[in-house]
C-alpha cells in the first residue's frame, strides 16, 4: 500500500479481467469527473503512437465505490480499469523461457510456478493504469490547495531537453511534443532516435522530470517517513524504474557546499531560497520551493532482437525470439504514471501535515 493517510493499493493483472486500484482515506466532497480520469488514462494508454505497444485498450473504466453524485463519500474508493485487448498466445509459447530483464524468472521461482504469467502477470506495465486512475483522485484534492504536478520526458538515449526552460515554455510546448518532451527540438531528435531503435528491433531507456508548485512548507513525516524517503518508495512501484534523484541529485558529489546551499532571501513578506539544489525538500519535508526529482526508467525488456535465455523445464540455453508487443521507449507512457504516484504520496503528506493544523476546523481552506 502506498501511504498513510491516503491510502492506495492496487489489484489485477495483464491479462485477467482488469486492473484496479482502492483508495482509503480520501476526504469526503472532493469532485470526481470521469472525463479528468480518462484525460489522465489517454496519456498512458498503449496504441496511440508508432513507438508504444500496438496492444490496442480502451481504458475503459468503471468507478466501483466510494463516489456518489459526483463526489467522493470519504468510503473507499475502488476503480477498475478493464483489460479488453488480450492476447495470451505468444506468451504459451514462451512460458518456461523467462525473458531477460523482464520478472519472469524471478516470479516463477519465487510465486512455485503459480503466477499469472501472461502478458508479465501482476509485473506489467498495465498495472500503471490503476496508478494513473488513482493519481487522477489525488490530483483533485491537490488542486484544492493549489498544489500542481508535472512530469514530461528529459532524457531519451543521448537526447535531453534543455535545463533553462521556463515552466510555463514546458506547460505550453508539452501538448506538442509526440514523446513528451517540452524541448521541441529535443523531441524532433527523439522521435528520429525512437525510430531507428525500433528498427534495430530494439529499446531505450529514459529519465522522467517530475515537478510540484504551490506545495506548503513542512510536509514530509521525519524521522522514518520523510517525503523524499515516501517519494522513492513509491516511485518504485512503477515497474522499470531503476533510480531517483532529488534537486541536483548526483551531481551534488562534484560541488562545493558554498554552490549546493540553496541561500536564503526575502521576496515579498516571504523567505524563498536563491537556487533548488535541494529538490524543494530539506530534512526530509518540503521547503516551499518547488519540489523536483527526476527517475530513470530501463529500456523495455522484451526487445526483438534475438537474446540468449535459458529452458526452465529442459534446463538448457536456449534463443528467445520474441513475437510480441511492446514500447521502444518506456520512459514516454510512464510520464503520467509518475505523475500520479507523485500526486498520490503527495496527497498523503498533505493529509497529515493538515491534521496538524486542524483540518476539520479550517474547513480544509487553510495553506499555512
Ligand atoms: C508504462 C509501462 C509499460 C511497460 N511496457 C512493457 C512492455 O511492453 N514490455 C516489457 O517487457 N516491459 C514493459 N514494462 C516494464 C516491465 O513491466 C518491467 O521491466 C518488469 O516488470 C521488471 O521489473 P523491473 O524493471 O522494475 O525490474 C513497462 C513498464 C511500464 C511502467
Amino acid at each position: 500500500m502506498i501511504g498513510k493517510a491516503f491510502r492506495v493499493s492496487i489489484f489485477g493483472e495483464s491479462h485477467g479481467k482488469c486492473v484496479g486500484a482502492v483508495i482509503e482515506g480520501c476526504p469526503p466532497g472532493i469532485e470526481v469527473n470521469p472525463d479528468d480520469i480518462r484525460r489522465d488514462l489517454e496519456r498512458r494508454r498503449p496504441g496511440k503512437d508508432e513507438f508504444s505497444s500496438p496492444r490496442d485498450e480502451e481504458d475503459d473504466f468503471t468507478i466501483l465505490s466510494g463516489v456518489f453524485n459526483g463526489r467522493t463519500t470519504g468510503a473507499p474508493i475502488t476503480i477498475v480499469v478493464w483489460n479488453r485487448d488480450v492476447d495470451s498466445a505468444p506468451y504459451e509459447k514462451i512460458k518456461d523461457i523467462p525473458r531477460p530483464g523482464h520478472a519472469d524468472y524471478v516470479a516463477r521461482i519465487k510465486y512455485f510456478g503459480f503466477n499469472d504469467y501472461r502478458g508479465g502477470g501482476i509485473f506489467s506495465g498495465r498495472i500503471t493504469a490503476a496508478l494513473v486512475a488513482a493519481g487522477s483522485i489525488a490530483k483533485k484534492v491537490l488542486e484544492k490547495f493549489g498544489i500542481e504536478v508535472l512530469a514530461y520526458v528529459f532524457q531519451i538515449g543521448n537526447v535531453r531537453m534543455r535545463e533553462d526552460m521556463t515552466l510555463e515554455e514546458i506547460r505550453e510546448n508539452l501538448p506538442k511534443s509526440p514523446v513528451a518532451c517540452p524541448d521541441l527540438e529535443a523531441s524532433r531528435g527523439i522521435v528520429d532516435l525512437l525510430r531507428d531503435i525500433k528498427n534495430e528491433g530494439d529499446s531505450i531507456g529514459g529519465i522522467i522530470e517530475a515537478v510540484a508548485l504551490n506545495v506548503p512548507v513542512g510536509l514530509g513525516e521525519p524521522p522514518i517517513d520523510t517525503l523524499d524517503g515516501d517519494l522513492a518508495k513509491a516511485m518504485f512501484v512503477i515497474p522499470a524504474v531503476k533510480g531517483i534523484e532529488f534537486g541536483a541529485g548526483f551531481r551534488l558529489a562534484q560541488m562545493r557546499g558554498s554552490e549546493a546551499n540553496d541561500q536564503l532571501t526575502v521576496r515579498d513578506g516571504r523567505v524563498e531560497f536563491r537556487t533548488n539544489n535541494a529538490g524543494g525538500i530539506l530534512g526530509g519535508m518540503s521547503n516551499g520551493a518547488p519540489i523536483r526529482f527526476r527517475v530513470v526508467i530501463k529500456p523495455t525488456p522484451s526487445i526483438l532482437k534475438p537474446q540468449r535465455s535459458v529452458n526452465l523445464r529442459e534446463m538448457r540455453e536456449v534463443d528467445l525470439k520474441l513475437r510480441g508487443r511492446f514500447d521502444t521507449c518506456i520512459a514516454i507512457r510512464a510520464v503520467p504514471v509518475v505523475e500520479a504516484v507523485f500526486a498520490i504520496v503527495l496527497t498523503d503528506h498533505l493529509l497529515r501535515w493538515l491534521s496538524w493544523r486542524g483540518y476539520w476546523s479550517s474547513g480544509g481552506r487553510s495553506t499555512g
